[in-house]
Formats: C-alpha cells, sequence, structure tokens
C-alpha cells in the first residue's frame, strides 16, 4: 500500500512508539485483531464504549436512521431525531439545566460552555466578567480553548503562546495534597484559594469550570464529593457560573448517570460527550440553564450565539445517542456498573498495600493506581513499559504515566474484569 497516504496516530509518536495494531473486528469487551488476538478493551476505548463493542441496538438504530434521513444543517431546521433526544435528556440531567446546544465531541462541547459563559455576561453589558478560573490537574480537551483551561502539561508545551491566560486554583488531589493535609483529617482547606480568588476578583470571572468528583487525563484524581459541593457554593455566593465538564463521567462512570447526581450539585452549565452515543459516532452537547441562556433571548441580533459546527446535532449520531438511552431504561446498566464498581473495591484493597503502589483510587466503575516512580507523571519511563506488558497479555490499558486505570465497558463480564486485575498484578510483581 505504498501509494496510500500515511495515517498519522493521535498522542502517538511514530519513532518511539510500536506500530499499531490493526482491528478487524470488535464485540462486547473485545478487540479482534489481523493477526489473530484478542484483545480486552479496559479502556473502553478512551473512555467512549458503555455497552460493548459494536452492539446490536446502536448499530440497528444508526441503520435504520441512515434510511430516513443522516443529516440535514440545524441551523433554521430541526428533525425528530434531535428532539427525540432532548426529550430523553431531560429524564436524566438536572432539572435546572433546561436548554441544550449540540457540537461535535468532548472539547467542543467546553468551547461552547466557555464561550456561553463569556457572552452571557457580554450581553449584559458586563463585559469585564470574562475570566475563566479552572483546576490544577485539569483536562478539557485539545482545541485552543480547552487547552487553555487544561492545566499545564507534556500536551500544551508547545502551545504556550496560543492558550488565553486562566486563573488556576488547587484541585483536592489528596495524595499530593496541595495544602499539605491528610483527607481523614482535612476540612478541603484546599478549596481555600478559590475562595479567596472570588473575593477578591469575582467581578471579573464569568466561570469556574470543573471535571466533577473525577479529574480524568490528568491522572484520574478522585475528588470527596465536599470538595465539588463547596466550588458550587462558592460559585452561587459570588455570581460566577459552573460549568460541569461530565465529558468523561456522564452516562454511569461514577456510578450514578452524572457526576454532579452523586454530589447533588447542580452546575449551570454541563458539558457531555463520549458515551453519549454508547461510543459509537461522535457529539457533542453542552447543557445550561434557562439563565445563562435569557441573556441571548434578545431583539438584538449581536446577541446571538453564531456559533456552530457542520456536523452539529447529526441525525446519525442523535439516533445512537437514542439507542444508548433507551439501553439505559431497558437493561440492567446500573447493576453491571455496581458489579464492576465491587470488583474494583476488592481487588484494589489487595494491591493498595504493596510497597509499589502509592495509592489506590475508585468511583464507580473506574479503578485507579498510582505507582510510586522517581519520575511520576505522563512521560514517566514506566508508562511504555506497562503498556506493551498489558498489549503481550492481549489487555488494552493506556497508563497515563505512572497511574494505571480501568475503565471498562459495562458489559464485562466478572472473570474478564479480574482478569485484567491479574494482568495488573503481574505487571507489579515483574516490570515495577
Ligand atoms: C473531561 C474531558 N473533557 C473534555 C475532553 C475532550 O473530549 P474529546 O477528546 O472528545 O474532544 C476529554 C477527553 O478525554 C475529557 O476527559
Amino acid at each position: 500500500m505504498s501509494s496510500a497516504l500515511r495515517i498519522w496516530h493521535p498522542f502517538s509518536n511514530s519513532v518511539l512508539d510500536p506500530a499499531p495494531i490493526r482491528v478487524t473486528k470488535a464485540e462486547g469487551v473485545f478487540l479482534y485483531t489481523a493477526d489473530g488476538r484478542k484483545i480486552i478493551d479496559a479502556i473502553s476505548s478512551w473512555w467512549v464504549n458503555l455497552h460493548g463493542h459494536a452492539n446490536p441496538r446502536i448499530g440497528a438504530a444508526i441503520a435504520e436512521q441512515a434510511r430516513k434521513l443522516e443529516h440535514v444543517i440545524l441551523a433554521g431546521f430541526t428533525h425528530e431525531a434531535a428532539e427525540e433526544l432532548a426529550v430523553r435528556l431531560r429524564k436524566w440531567v438536572p432539572r435546572e439545566l433546561t436548554h441544550l446546544f449540540f457540537s461535535d465531541d468532548g472539547s467542543t462541547a467546553v468551547e461552547v460552555a466557555l464561550k456561553l459563559a463569556v457572552q452571557h455576561f457580554q450581553n449584559l453589558s458586563r463585559p469585564e466578567k470574562r475570566e475563566i478560573v479552572a483546576l490544577e490537574h485539569g483536562y478539557h480537551g485539545d482545541t485552543a480553548g480547552a487547552m487553555s483551561v487544561s492545566d499545564e502539561s507534556p500536551f500544551t508545551k508547545p502551545f504556550e503562546s496560543m492558550r488565553y491566560p486562566v486563573c488556576r486554583v488547587y484541585s483536592a488531589y489528596c495524595y499530593r495534597c496541595p495544602v499539605g493535609l491528610k483527607r481523614e483529617t482535612c476540612h478541603i482547606e484546599c478549596v481555600k484559594q478559590l475562595e479567596q480568588l472570588l473575593e477578591e476578583r469575582a467581578g471579573q470571572i464569568a466561570a469556574v469550570i470543573v471535571e466533577p468528583l473525577l479529574q480524568g487525563a490528568g491522572g484520574m484524581i478522585v475528588h470527596p464529593v465536599e470538595f465539588l459541593q463547596k466550588v458550587r457554593a462558592l460559585c452561587t455566593r459570588h455570581d460566577v457560573f459552573l460549568i460541569a465538564d461530565e465529558v468523561l463521567t456522564g452516562f454511569g462512570r461514577t456510578g450514578k448517570m452524572f457526576a454532579c447526581d452523586a454530589a447533588n450539585v447542580t452546575p449551570d452549565l454541563m458539558c457531555i460527550s463520549k458515551g453519549i452515543t454508547g461510543g459509537f459516532l461522535t457529539m457533542g452537547v453542552t447543557l445550561c440553564s434557562d439563565r445563562v441562556e435569557s441573556a441571548f433571548r434578545s431583539e438584538n441580533r449581536m446577541h446571538s450565539f453564531y456559533h456552530g459546527h457542520s456536523y452539529t446535532g447529526n441525525a446519525l449520531a442523535c439516533a445512537a445517542a437514542n439507542a444508548n438511552l433507551q439501553i439505559f431504561e431497558d437493561e440492567p446498566v446500573f447493576d453491571r456498573i455496581r458489579t464492576i464498581a465491587r470488583i474494583h473495591a476488592e481487588r484494589l484493597a489487595q494491591i493498595r498495600d504493596l510497597r509499589q503502589v502509592g495509592d489506590t483510587r475508585q468511583i464507580g466503575a473506574i479503578g485507579a493506581l498510582e505507582f510510586r516512580v522517581e519520575d511520576p507523571g505522563y512521560l514517566s519511563s514506566l508508562r511504555p513499559k506497562l503498556y506493551d506488558f498489558f498489549l503481550e497479555r492481549s489487555v488494552l490499558l493506556r497508563p497515563l504515566g505512572n497511574v494505571v486505570y480501568v475503565l471498562p465497558p459495562y458489559v464485562i463480564e466478572t472473570e474478564q474484569l479480574h482478569r485484567v486485575y491479574d494482568v495488573i498484578t503481574e505487571a507489579i510483581e515483574t516490570v515495577l
């Protein structure tokens, strides 16, 4: 195939990384490869897959939609699949979120939330209220705005000049507490930095953006529920919007449909993507309260939200999302999540005290281990060794540096999940 273009793979180094593995088909938790392997996808293919690969119900819904309407411009037009999704989502999202805006993926859902927050105050003739506050260790995507609110990392390093300034505050990273306390005895003192910032500068701040309860790409950092609750209370007190980036945490990953539910918190804006189509098609959605939207309800055309992507509200993606939500209605999805959570808890407890393990973390269907190494962080030398080790044993796990996490599709069976942990345990004994 020398005449073909060379596919440039994401988050990959063409010199240092092994050649990509060709997948010929997938079913349930398994990826079948051209060289005859059957690999357990223990990370849901970048956290998108919920009900198994090639789920027949979602596949059939897309096929049926494709025969009727594949796509139509959403400016000036609408369609049944989008309207059905608006009804279905209503049931699951916090009641105060009354509007939804479609985009393409997690990053664009975040871009939309940030722009809505900023323009809201602009439309109300408060243009000075435009700054964004974000957390240390946060990750919100790779487009320029999402990258700006993400914390500095190897992903953002070459693009410092493209990142707009953001006020950065402590995350509740209890294992490496930013204020040197212990979770057992602390009172979430790390949030005081945000409190002080808002006391001083709320007049200039439009929004605080957080990954609720779980910071994903920053290292699968699980926050105490109280941290999110305190952030919410501070935003309310200082008239600053709270943006919940539920791109990873949405659709059951934390044990509730959305992480905000687990904390009993309602954000002003919420970003969802990844699992929304069950892992079939790309789609982003930004939800907002009536208050956020009200500033755009105006006879002044300049108050319109001039933002949209060609594939906004794509009918095939909407059909996939509707089928995904129907599966939540019909199948014991939360029982499956509880079973996964139980196995995470059981296996992590067995590993926790090993000398190589610094911390274990779990929330709902996500389990993680942080290893003690001399070079922690995304570029830890441990990472490629572990990645290869797992793949040689037909398990797909993509460590975030020295953090290994298990985030499987909900249909994973008990023995398959135990197999994943057996391989991790073997890695601790041999690689570390
Ligand atoms: C919390 C969070 N926000 C946003 C994104 C960006 O999503 P996408 O990769 O679909 O652009 C991600 C992706 O991992 C994420 O975890």
